[in-house]
């Protein structure tokens, strides 16, 4: 499949786009400093923090940290919004306030509808959760601020 280049000046902070890439859905969440900073919080808490594992696609370098990002745009999360346990969709968790059936110290994220795994605003599953790995990182290039290249 080719690359497709995706223009992200309409993705405010808080809220996401979802693109399709060779057939998948790819969502391109632009977090606030408030949601990169709740992901520190979730290092102890989550199954593989560096993305050592995968499901379809190998994490990019760039990838393998606690943001899953660009460093240059590590607002930018870009993630194929695939479960990684038996492929259902997840949705998205951003309000604050009570949630429930999610973990107390939830601070948002994705929710997979299927069997209950949880993710956190960097598509990192929490431990003891039925997803084997986090949500891949496709490969992603920033071609200006508000312009990115996926593939
Ligand atoms: Fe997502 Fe099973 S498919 S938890």
């Amino acid at each position: 499949g080719a690359p497709v280049e995706v223009d992200i000046s309409d993705v405010a902070p808080g809220t996401m786009k979802v693109v399709e890439w060779r057939g998948k859905p790819v969502w391109i969440l632009r977090r606030t400093p408030e949601m990169l900073a709740s992901l520190k919080k979730n290092d102890e808490k989550v199954a593989d923090p560096n993305s050592d594992k995968f499901f379809q696609i190998e994490t990019p370098a760039y990838a393998k940290n606690e943001t899953r990002s660009r460093k240059e745009h590590e607002e930018v999360l870009v993630v194929v919004g695939i479960c990684s346990h038996l492929g259902c969709s997840p949705s998205s968790r951003f309000a604050t306030g009570a949630q429930p059936n999610l973990p107390d110290d939830w601070n948002g994220g994705f929710l997979c509808p299927c069997h209950g795994s949880t993710f956190d605003l960097a598509a990192r599953v929490f431990k003891n959760k039925p997803a084997p790995a986090n949500m891949d990182v496709p490969p992603y290039m920033f071609l200006a601020d508000n312009r990115i290249l996926i593939g």
